[in-house]
């Protein structure tokens, strides 16, 4: 029997495993076995492996993060042995292709792969909602509905002691999140990284509000939002990062309104962070997950490799990987106008 490869890249999220499972249980279909590459394609070129089946993979659909770990380092990008290797691994154990499970930078990690002779097709994941190509992706559901929760707790106990209740939600530099889940959760102004903030007509919006009575009011905040005038995402770079973890905005945010109007307002900052990663999928991301799953070996088997599976318009598609790879996908503009009905922005 001949096999394919299955990888999950990047940083994790809710709904990895379904799509796992979906890849064994389509495979089997299809008369294939399944080998699991651990840590992405670090395990590739390292060539750590596990076998995966019905009997190790039947109990994993509800199941948070990767069985198979996850890794964003990319072997194709500096590493000449490193690429060399993961070509060279990926022969020896003559699969018939690869599934790359990951979000927007693996996307083209699957296609410089695709382009050393790999027959790749990746599922897209990652709660930021922002791959290309795709109108969804795996774990974004997951992680409005933990946000969603997270804002309506914090909005019973802002009215309670009439604060000014700022929430950070994930989802680097675009506010797929923070725009879901602020209307989920009914915020009272929405901040995403695709408008600049003005901190004035922040401040506006909560004197208004007071001055008709509602002493509380909630603020969402994508982590990767600036404010009007400055150019800078705030976050923390740690030793050996080759990218900025962004987190702090929320903070930075109360430190404005507190120096506008000092002493005024009850100010409190709640950063939700990898909460919205973890746990168990929504039955939507379970879904969503199977359904890739099942259609990504189809499309590899049946020769349509250099594709990513997606939703386009409600239905399975496929997008080429050479349209997703180096790109990014920002909240659509017609959804940033439906907010303001029920939320102020800026
Ligand atoms: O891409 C998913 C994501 O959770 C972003 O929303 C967030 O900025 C980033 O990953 C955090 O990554 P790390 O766990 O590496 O700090």
């Amino acid at each position: 029997m001949s096999s394919i490869g299955i990888m999950t890249v990047g940083g994790d999220c809710p709904g990895l495993n379904a799509a796992i499972r979906a890849v064994v249980f389509r495979a089997g279909d299809r008369d294939r076995s399944v080998v699991g590459f651990l840590d992405g394609f670090e395990g590739l070129a390292q060539d750590r492996t596990v076998a995966l089946s019905k009997a190790n993979t039947w109990d994993i659909l509800g199941r948070g993060g990767s069985i198979l770990g996850c890794s964003g380092e990319n072997p194709f990008r500096d590493d000449r042995e490193a690429a060399d290797a993961a070509v060279d691994n990926f022969n020896s154990h003559r699969l018939d292709g690869l599934i790359v499970i990951g979000g927007n930078s693996s996307m083209g990690t699957a296609l410089m792969a695709e382009e050393r002779g790999i027959p790749v097709v990746g599922i897209p994941k990652t709660i930021d909602n922002d791959v290309e190509g795709t109108d969804i992706t795996i774990g974004f559901d997951t992680a409005v509905q933990t946000a969603t929760e997270a804002i309506d707790r914090l909005r019973t106990t802002a009215e309670s002691h009439d604060r000014v209740m700022i929430v950070e939600t994930m989802g680097r530099d675009f506010g797929w999140i923070a725009v879901a889940a602020g209307i989920a959760g009914g915020a009272d102004i929405i901040l995403t990284p695709e408008e600049p903030v003005d901190v004035e007509a922040v401040a506006r919006t909560v004197k208004s509000r007071q001055d008709n009575g509602l002493e509380f009011t909630v603020i969402v905040i994508g982590e990767g939002a600036t404010f009007r005038g400055e150019d800078v995402q705030y976050g923390s770079q740690r030793p050996g990062d080759r990218y900025m973890h962004l987190s702090g905005v929320g903070r930075v945010l109360a430190d404005k309104l507190e120096e506008l109007d000092p002493g005024r307002w009850k100010l409190t900052v709640s950063v939700i962070g990898h909460l919205q990663r973890g746990g168990s999928p929504t039955s939507t991301d379970r879904i969503l997950a199977s359904r890739f799953g099942v259609r990504a070996v189809d499309a590899l088997l049946d020769g349509s490799h250099g594709n990513m599976v997606a939703i386009r318009d409600g239905k399975l598609a496929l997008t080429p990987l050479t349209e997703v790879a180096g790109k990014l996908k920002a909240v659509d503009p017609e959804l940033l106008a439906d907010v303001r009905t029920f939320a102020a922005t800026s």
